[in-house]
């Protein structure tokens, strides 16, 4: 097999935890200095470095950072045929006195962990997730920006390298960990999002348990619906379930909540709805306020009679790329239902704000949700 990654003489070496050594190959010189920040459209940039790891021989192993660059794959190799690959995403965060912080990256190991079981991916080392973000953060730590509302999005992603024309699961992979330095992921609207709701189309077979993983295919089935939603005038989808077409599951590719007649609700966790970690937090924060919250399946009738009858008072979205997103418009058999104005003091931007806060290190972070994995310069460790 071509090794994929970049290789080279190893400069030095970072510490991987339980991964070992990391090899390190930096860049001669840094691409930072030509980044303009403002406005930077999300994930059109990539840090300096990538991290490597592969899958060979019945272990993950050769851990490595080098240039963040192509890698080199036969047309043979099982990904490319049979879509046998994943990915994560979660963001570190510039705190106010220059440290790195992460925020819950234990559960986007756990969930990689469980995606890598549903595709029949061998799941890396206890710890070797985190060990992973930490060492390659050791390295590209220079790009988390030091600006509002702007971070470096971490894309962690396992796919194929085995070329092989069979239909089994693949038996060597790449873990490749990469940086994408980013600000709001919807440009600031007052009006909210506008989500169309998508009748005939599905995100996920029903019934299959594949909605709860973040398998690349999943992804690829929402491509078709979002850009049929942008040719008609709207930002993205409200996906029903795939049986019936009957309940919500998702906005897009967040999760969705409601505020009814005053009780904040979430569909429920089954299998066909991705577990977010912001929706998780969010369900957390609104406990730990004493707020009356509900998983439970909303059809869509519900969420649009309580649009038109008013007793639904605001309904937004949740993700790691979008934070929490107000939505203000939601179309159903060809009519527009707006909800009213996202107000300042509504739940959504209080929730956001909540949570900004303890990923940014800015308040009290009763849960220990926020943790640093690269201290401010000078610090100690
Ligand atoms: C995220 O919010 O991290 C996601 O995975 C959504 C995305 C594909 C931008």
């Amino acid at each position: 097999m071509n090794d994929p990654t970049t290789s080279g003489a190893p400069e030095a070496e970072v510490d991987g935890g339980v991964l070992g050594p990391v090899r390190v190959e930096r860049v001669a010189e840094s691409r930072l200095p030509s980044v303009d920040f403002a406005g930077l459209p999300f994930g059109s940039v990539f840090a300096d470095h990538m991290l490597t790891l592969t899958f060979d021989d019945g272990a993950w192993g050769d851990p490595a950072i080098v240039p963040y660059g192509p890698l080199s794959l036969e047309p043979g190799v099982m990904t490319f045929h049979y879509s046998q690959s994943l990915f994560e995403g979660l963001k570190a965060y510039r705190d106010r006195d220059g440290a790195v912080r992460l925020f819950r990256p234990d559960l986007n190991a756990r969930r990689m962990q469980e995606s890598c079981d549903f595709l029949a991916i061998p799941p890396l080392p206890d710890g070797g997730f985190e060990a992973a973000l930490a060492a390659y953060l050791s390295v590209d730590a220079d790009w988390v920006p030091d600006l509002p509302d702007h971070a470096l999005y971490l894309r962690p992603i396992v796919f194929s390298v085995e070329p092989h024309l069979d239909v089994r699961p693949s038996e060597r992979f790449l873990f490749v960990v990469l940086g994408s330095p980013v600000g709001s992921y919807f440009a600031p609207d007052s009006k909210g999002l506008s989500l169309i709701v998508e009748e005939s189309l599905a995100r996920v077979a029903p019934g299959s348990g594949m909605g709860a993983a973040k398998a690349s295919a999943n992804y690829t089935l929402s491509l078709r619906a979002s850009r049929q939603a942008r040719e008609q005038g709207y930002d993205q989808v409200i996906w029903l379930d795939g049986a019936e077409h009957r309940y919500v599951e998702e906005a897009g590719l967040m999760n969705l909540f409601a505020v009814i007649d005053g009780v904040i609700v979430t569909p429920p966790l089954n299998g066909n709805i991705l577990p977010g970690i912001t929706r998780d937090s969010i369900l957390a924060l609104l406990r730990h306020w004493g707020m009356g919250v509900e998983e439970r399946l909303i059809e869509i009738d519900e969420l649009i009679d309580g649009i038109d009858s008013g007793g639904i008072s605001e309904v937004f979205a949740a993700g790691t790329a979008a934070v929490v997103s107000p939505i203000g418009r939601i179309a159903y058999r060809g009519r527009d239902h707006d909800l009213p104005a996202a107000p300042e003091q509504g739940l959504a931007e209080g929730l956001r704000k909540a949570l900004t806060d303890i990923q940014y290190g800015r308040s009290n972070d009763p849960f220990g949700w926020s943790t640093i994995v690269v201290p401010a310069s000078g610090a100690q460790a």
